[in-house]
């Protein structure tokens, strides 16, 4: 059994992490912890947990956390996550961190993106990128892996095989993204009040959200060399779930069909991904760790459609996958 602990346990993805945890059959939960005094059950918290768990969650230390477990998903937001983080790695925990401070390699890249000097630079360019269908080998022997943002996860799993295969330019990639509300997490905001943003559509941070260079870092890296996007993200009313169209220029003269068996012959071994004839919808994918795929050819453009549930192939699913991978159990372990 592996002990596992879960820093930030009162948010989304904590939730959607223990849910699937109580049916890992390797899997013991050692730790849950949070900011808030009075050892609240779990229960209290996530009420959908009620009969099904049966623990406290702690305002614990980071030494704390280290003697009751054996590996630990820090749901914590960025720069607080890597304050942790780097102590428990540096102890000998295994951790999975889901915050993007261990995506980019730039410590520089990070302040510009995110405000704030990186609380561990020297790590930065040693943690794998954890998307199993591309760095599983790293992921096996890591001690800490970075779970990918919810945006980036879509927008590379579209990609990936046509960059590799240089069947896609570089240039003139369109990503135009929408979002349910919980990607934005549980931790109140203004915009995602539900008067603000029900019956609502609107693009949010465009061309400055903090996922644009963790596209970038990753495309260009498969790619070879610099890849040139427009990523414009949307907030749609509803509670989960990310569609992603990627507007792409093909090199000579590509075929939709072409570009589909490109997709599927990349993912045949890959159990998460699936490339389907019909267009992917989020409620084809929610609740389940699946990325789905589609391809259109539209005059110039190719265009690649994902759909990922933001809280599991976007957070939660995939860090269990990282883990399942970490620890040698089936990839598919408590997945669906
Ligand atoms: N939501 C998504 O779809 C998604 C997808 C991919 C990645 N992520 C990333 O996953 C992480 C968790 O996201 P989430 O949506 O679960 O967020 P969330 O619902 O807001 O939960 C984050 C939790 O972290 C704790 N926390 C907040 N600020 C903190 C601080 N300064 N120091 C220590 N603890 C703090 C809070 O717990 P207490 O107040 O109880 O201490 C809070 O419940 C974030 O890094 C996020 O960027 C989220």
């Amino acid at each position: 059994m592996i002990r596992v602990g879960i820093l930030g346990a009162t948010g989304y993805t904590a939730l959607e992490l223990i849910k699937i945890l109580i049916r890992h059959p390797q899997v013991e939960i050692g730790a849950l912890t949070t900011r808030q005094s009075g050892r609240p059950a779990v229960s209290q918290i996530h009420p959908s947990l009620a009969g099904k768990l049966d623990l406290p969650l702690e305002d614990l230390s980071p030494d704390e956390v280290v003697a009751r477990c054996d590996c630990v998903f820090s749901c914590l937001p960025h720069a607080a996550s890597a304050e942790v983080v780097k102590r428990l790695v540096d102890a000998g925990q295994r951790v999975i961190d889901f915050s993007a401070d261990y995506r980019l390699n730039d410590a520089e890249v990070y302040t510009a993106w995110y405000g704030e000097t990186h609380p561990d630079p020297e790590r930065l360019g040693r943690v794998p990128y954890g998307l199993p269908e591309l760095f599983a080998a790293q992921i096996s022997e890591a001690p800490l892996v970075a779970n990918p943002g919810c945006y980036p996860t879509a927008a590379v799993l579209a990609l990936a095989p046509l960059l590799i295969a240089r069947l896609v330019r570089r240039e003139g990639i369109i990503l135009d993204s929408k979002s349910g509300v919980s990607g934005a997490g549980r931790t109140p905001k203004l915009g995602t009040l539900f008067p603000e943003c029900n019956e609502s559509i609107a693009a949010y941070n465009v061309g400055q959200h903090r996922h644009t260079p963790e596209i970038d870092q990753l495309l260009g890296q498969l790619a070879g060399a610099p890849v040139e996007t427009i990523f414009t993200p949307h907030l749609v009313p509803m509670d989960r779930g990310i569609l992603t169209t990627a507007y792409t220029l093909p090199v000579g003269d590509l075929t939709e069909a072409a570009a589909a068996e490109t997709l599927r012959d990349f993912y045949r071994e890959h159990p998460f991904v699936t490339v389907v004839d019909s267009l992917p919808a989020t409620k084809h994918v929610s609740g389940t760790n699946a990325c789905h795929l589609a391809v259109r050819r539209v005059r110039e453009r190719l265009l690649v459609f994902s759909c990922i549930d933001n809280l599991l192939k976007g957070a939660s699913g995939a860090a269990v996958q990282n883990f399942n991978w970490m620890y040698g159990f089936p990839e598919t372990t408590a997945l669906i």
